[in-house]
């Protein structure tokens, strides 16, 4: 990680009230698309979206599930996120601090069914985004649908499509490694930037 927790958490609440209008690529609104339509809970699932941020993912996800638990470092975000699940009028969404070490999901009872996160496990670097995996298959979802800044070759070092200083990007080899290790099979890869993706990893047999 090239910043702390703490320095993450503080960069991401001093943007929280902007982060919605600034997150207007082509990119990210294609992978919060592929997460959402990947993730497809059903009326008796429980989904923990990791890094939620303002709730994009967790927010599009709670009409269709039995409960939606979001987890992010940053309370300016969180706030950003609760205020927008009041609007919203969804009732069946809670949003607390939690990280991909530690998500704080005891209250769920091991009854994590589908994980999803959206544009956050690239602040971790290659060795925690391994660790988060491992964590991610200790809550036994049968299903963790991942979409973030991912290397699918070489990325263009005059095109980053991410942030060089704060962001540190995996290789899709390393994330498809991380998660076949710990005992997801990959059932889809979607390719929508060379530098963005969506990975959908499933139980082995599940
Ligand atoms: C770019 S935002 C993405 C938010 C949201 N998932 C979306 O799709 O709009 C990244 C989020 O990851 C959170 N984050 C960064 N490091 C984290 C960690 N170690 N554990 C949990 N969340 C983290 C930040 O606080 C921030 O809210």
């Amino acid at each position: 990680m090239k910043k702390t927790i703490e320095e993450h958490a503080d960069r991401f609440s001093e943007i929280a009230g902007q982060y919605d209008d600034s997150q207007n690529s082509d990119e990210y609104r294609a992978c919060v698309s592929l997460v959402v339509e990947h993730a497809a809970p059903s009326a008796d699932d429980t989904v923990l979206d990791l890094g939620t941020g303002t709730g994009a993912i967790a927010l599009a996800l709670a009409p269709d599930a039995k409960r939606v638990v979001g987890r992010d470092i940053s309370e300016g975000m969180l706030d950003e996120a609760r205020r927008k699940a009041e609007e919203e009028g969804l009732e069946n969404v809670e949003f607390g601090e939690g990280s991909f070490r530690e998500p704080n999901v005891e209250e769920t009872e091991g009854e994590v069914d589908v994980v999803v996160s959206n544009f956050a496990m690239h602040h971790l670097s290659d060795e925690e985004k391994r660790e988060a995996v491992e964590v991610v298959a200790g809550l036994d979802p049968r299903k963790f649908v991942l979409g973030d800044v991912m290397f699918f070759g070489t990325p263009d070092p005059d095109e980053p499509f991410y942030s060089p200083e704060v962001d540190d990007p995996s290789t899709v080899g390393h994330l498809a490694d991380a998660l076949t290790d710990n005992g997801f099979s990959l059932t889809a890869v979607e390719r929508v930037h060379e530098q963005v993706g969506v990975l959908v990893a499933e139980r082995a047999g599940g």
